[in-house]
């Protein structure tokens, strides 16, 4: 860099020559002007995953809704998620027959855009508190085991046999080494852990989608973050086999391939 004449050299010039002081209200102005823009952007800070807590409140809203009301909104659901809860393609997630709890989250997050999904965000604000419960309600009545008449893709094809075995290990005893539960312990069929979806009649591409959102904390809207921790453990293969095995209807009889070798 060249010396302009008049100017002190070296050390003397721009940022050490303020003091202390102005540094700091710098910082705090710059600190200040990026959380204007996160919550701008309706990103929210990392730190609340989402604005649900389960108390007894909030497990009565997610659980007061009246199902035959909700079936005449979902017509507004049924050409991507299926008349019956089952959707037409991979990466829109089935809904039949999910956890009241679990669904009433997940649109209560989608509303507050804890949760982003370009087609999600703006349904889910459009439906007032109510109408929330009441498709709740009605979705969480429907068979997960539709007609199979009914336009769907489920369940998909099986793994080959040795993504089965990754698959079904991980979901029936989880890897002690490395810290992960098992699936099922919070999934079904052996547990459920309030606000845990239903996974065992899900497509696999949804699966997987979601799989790599937590572990890259694109989806960030896990009280407590076990899926973050829990998908970030996990191998990209561990993925893709966890994704087929629950895409395949496998999640529900888990005991058939549960031995380890
Ligand atoms: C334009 C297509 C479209 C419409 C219409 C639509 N959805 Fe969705 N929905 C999606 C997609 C795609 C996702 C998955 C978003 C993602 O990948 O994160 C989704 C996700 C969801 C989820 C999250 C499920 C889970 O297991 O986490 C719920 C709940 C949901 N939708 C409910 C509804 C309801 C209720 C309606 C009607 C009021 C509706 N959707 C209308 C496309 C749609
Ligand atoms: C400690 C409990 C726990 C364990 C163990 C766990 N999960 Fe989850 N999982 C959750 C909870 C809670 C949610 C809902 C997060 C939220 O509120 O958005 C979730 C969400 C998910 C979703 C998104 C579902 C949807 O419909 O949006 C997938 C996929 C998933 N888990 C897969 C897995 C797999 C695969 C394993 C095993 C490797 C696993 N989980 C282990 C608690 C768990």
């Amino acid at each position: 860099m060249q010396h302009i004449k008049g100017l002190p050299r070296s050390s003397g010039s721009f940022p050490w020559r303020l003091s202390a002081a102005t540094m700091l209200a710098l910082l705090v102005a710059a600190t200040a002007a990026s959380a204007l823009l996160l919550q701008a952007r309706g990103t929210a800070p990392p730190r609340i995953p989402s604005y649900v807590e389960w108390t007894p409140d909030t497990v009565a809203a997610s659980s007061r809704g009246d199902a035959f009301r909700g079936m005449l909104l979902a017509r507004r659901c049924d050409h991507c998620h299926g008349a019956e809860g089952f959707s037409a393609v991979g990466y829109t997630p089935n809904l039949a027959g999910i956890d009241r709890l679990a669904i009433w989250k997940q649109l209560e997050d989608f509303r507050s855009y804890k949760r982003l999904s370009r087609e999600m965000n703006p349904i889910a604000e459009s439906l007032s508190p109510r109408d929330v419960a009441d498709v709740v309600a009605y979705y969480a009545k429907l068979p997960a085991f539709a007609d199979p008449q009914d336009k769907r893709i489920f369940p998909q094809p099986r793994p080959d046999p040795g993504h089965a075995g990754i698959a079904s290990r991980l979901v029936s005893f989880g890897d002690g080494e490395r810290g992960i539960p098992p699936c099922q312990a919070c999934h079904g069929p052996v547990g459920y852990r309030p606000g845990a979806p239903l996974l065992v009649n899900q497509n696999a591409e949804y699966v997987l989608n979601q799989l790599e959102a937590f572990a890259s904390a694109g989806r960030a809207n896990d009280i407590n973050m076990p899926m973050r921790t829990v998908a970030g453990l996990l191998t990209e293969d561990e993925r893709h086999a966890l994704a087929e095995y629950y895409g395949a209807g496998l999640g529900l009889e888990p005991a058939s391939l549960t031995a380890p070798k």
